[in-house]
């Protein structure tokens, strides 16, 4: 099994220019998989609403399912450096919940840091929790969790000022303690830029090559979700026409008395026709 790496593993890589490999996961099953594929970092997002859950979108998403799903993706993979996703709600009344709550992602969940989405508002926040002893790392571009206020899921950064005001929450997030940030839907120029400013890794998605790593909600990675494909989004197996060939051969052969066939069976080494024919009736 690989080492756990580390806050300082990923600053490291950042200085040797070496790329950040970093996907989302839900539970053992997955998160063992992407484990022994050598993923760098596992994200546990409040994605798990939409592709997992069946929600519209990610507001919905409860302290207690992101705590459940992580739970699960660490035991599937202890070895992984495992991110929590801090759902909406959870974070924005202020420092004292957010302590409480990032504290229960690291206690309960097993978790070794937890993200949270929001610029300058949040940086007082996050300072609070870095100093009281929880690694966080920021989500800036397009936050999910506001879309509605965004007015939708669209490209963040695209004029001046807000390429301007992006680049100060990189930096204010940064400042306030933040061990790297999640960068959204973001003009690859314009990450390029906050990436070599600031000392921090940068993840994107959706925000092009010059981001320090990269991530990928592992529904869409796998062809798992079928909703909606964003055009960030590189498909890089097509799971969900395999899955339908799978199950519609199982119901198949149920359905014509070919599964389960012998190789699929049992059989006693005894012989049970003298109990077959002595067998009583049961009392009714
Ligand atoms: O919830 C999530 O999966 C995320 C990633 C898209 C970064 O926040």
């Amino acid at each position: 099994m690989n080492k756990r790496k580390t806050i300082q593993d990923f600053r490291a890589m950042k200085q040797a220019g070496e790329k950040i490999t970093m996907l989302t996961a839900y539970d053992a099953a997955m998160s063992g998989l992407f484990a022994s594929c050598g993923v760098d970092m596992l994200l546990v997002g409040d994605s798990l609403g939409m592709v997992v859950l069946g929600y519209d979108s990610t507001v919905p998403v409860t302290m207690a399912e992101m705590l459940h799903h992580s739970a699960a993706a660490r035991r599937g993979a202890p070895g992984a450096f495992l991110v929590g996703d801090l759902p909406f709600g959870s974070y924005q009344s202020g420092a004292r919940d957010a302590i409480m709550n990032g504290t229960r992602f690291l206690k309960e969940a097993g978790c070794d840091a937890v993200k949270l989405e929001g610029g300058l508002e949040v940086c007082e926040t996050v300072r609070a929790m870095v100093a009281a002893g929880i690694p966080v790392m920021g989500h800036i571009g397009l936050t999910p969790q506001t879309v509605n206020q965004l007015g939708g899921y669209k490209v963040q950064g695209r004029d001046l000022e807000s390429a301007r005001r992006l680049l100060r929450e990189a930096r204010a997030l940064e400042e306030a303690g933040a061990f790297g940030i999640v960068m959204e839907c973001v003009p690859e120029q314009l990450a390029a830029l906050i990436t070599q400013q600031v000392a921090m890794p940068t993840i994107g998605i959706g925000a092009g090559v010059g981001c320090d790593g990269q991530v990928l909600v592992s529904h869409d990675l796998l062809g798992m979700f079928e909703k909606f494909i964003p055009k960030f989004v590189k498909t890089y197996a097509n799971l969900a026409p395999l899955i339908r060939e799978g199950v519609s051969a199982y119901l198949a052969e149920v359905r014509g008395s070919q599964f389960p066939d012998a190789e699929h069976s049992f059989v006693s080494d005894a012989d049970l026709t003298q109990l077959l024919e002595s067998a009583e009736e049961p009392a009714v």
